[in-house]
């Protein structure tokens, strides 16, 4: 896979701030495009803690998918993984799927909590409940919520803050549209999510990161592998930046169309440390596939 190449209109619209069809992209605060090094420095993996594979089933899965989960946890014995594997099901199933999903050695998370820890919110979800159902960590700011529920870094911030408090892992989710990766804002909207997204008490421990590109997700598309790693070492640059040498440990997952067919040649991708997967993770037999990349 070779580096993409912006086409003419693309190149006009980023010297003039403007998309390829004339009207400024809503996310970027920049006002024109600013030259910049092609190629960002190589981020190492991250040091000390294991590699995650995390599954978000979304909104899929009944009962009956706690079948699923036993064969993933069957695999990951056998193959003795060198990877974390945490699944978030929807939340009516973390409570059921919490006693086989500790027999098999897999983390159970949410796919979204509400900022406050509890009150009159009609229909939502409050991290502590999710805690107190069996999960240990939250997907947050997922582009399905982003776009389809309007949220915005703030609130991801505020929300990641509940997480912390109710002792769960926060996995922050970044990434670019297809324009805003047309028009060369990538890195620049990426840089804005995570200071906008991540909180102050954000650590190696209690938070990770997942940069999933929005057109990407469910489409069969994936970005370069030299785009992905310079995305990742962005991402990791920026965290040092903002919270030291320790950051060096925050995981960073990519996310976005992980299949079977790929899942070697991204993991291996240089400060790629893990996955967060969706379609493939909700069937055993594509997930264990992926997850076999960390055989021993
Ligand atoms: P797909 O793996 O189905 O593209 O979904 C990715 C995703 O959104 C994970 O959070």
């Amino acid at each position: 896979m070779g580096a993409r190449k912006k086409s003419a209109p693309a190149k006009r619209a980023a010297k003039s701030g403007k998309t390829a069809t004339g009207t400024k992209p809503k996310a970027i605060v920049a006002p024109a495009a600013k030259p910049r090094a092609k190629a960002a420095p190589r981020a190492g993996k991250a040091k000390g803690l294991l590699p995650m594979v995390a599954g978000n089933w979304k909104m899929n899965g009944l009962l009956g998918s706690a079948k699923e989960l036993k064969a993933m946890g069957a695999f990951k014995a056998k193959a003795r993984l060198r990877c974390d594997v945490l699944i978030c099901p929807p939340a009516t199933l973390i409570a059921p799927l919490a006693k086989p999903a500790a027999a098999a050695g897999i983390a159970l998370g949410g796919q979204d909590c509400h900022p406050e820890d509890k009150g009159a919110f009609t229909g939502d979800i409050s991290a502590p409940m999710l805690k107190d159902a069996g999960a240990t960590a939250v997907i947050l700011g997922h582009s399905e919520r982003r776009t389809l529920h309007g949220e915005r870094d703030e609130l991801v911030r505020a929300k990641a803050e509940a997480a912390y408090r109710a002792g769960l892992i926060a996995i922050i989710c970044v990434g670019e549209t297809q324009e805003e990766r047309k028009t060369g804002w990538t890195l620049d909207v990426i840089e804005r999510q995570l200071k906008g997204s991540l909180a102050d008490a954000a650590t190696a421990q209690n938070t990770l990161i997942a940069y999933e590109p929005v057109w990407a997700i469910g489409t069969g598309l994936t970005p370069t592998l030299d785009d992905i790693s310079e995305v990742h070492a962005a991402i990791r640059k920026s965290l040092v930046q903002r919270f030291g040498e320790a950051a060096a440990a925050i995981r960073i997952l990519y996310g976005g169309s992980v299949k079977p067919a790929n899942a070697a040649e991204i993991l291996k991708v240089p400060g790629v440390d893990g996955a967060l997967v969706g379609g493939a993770s909700l069937k055993a037999s594509d997930l264990n596939e992926i997850l076999n990349v960390y055989r021993s």
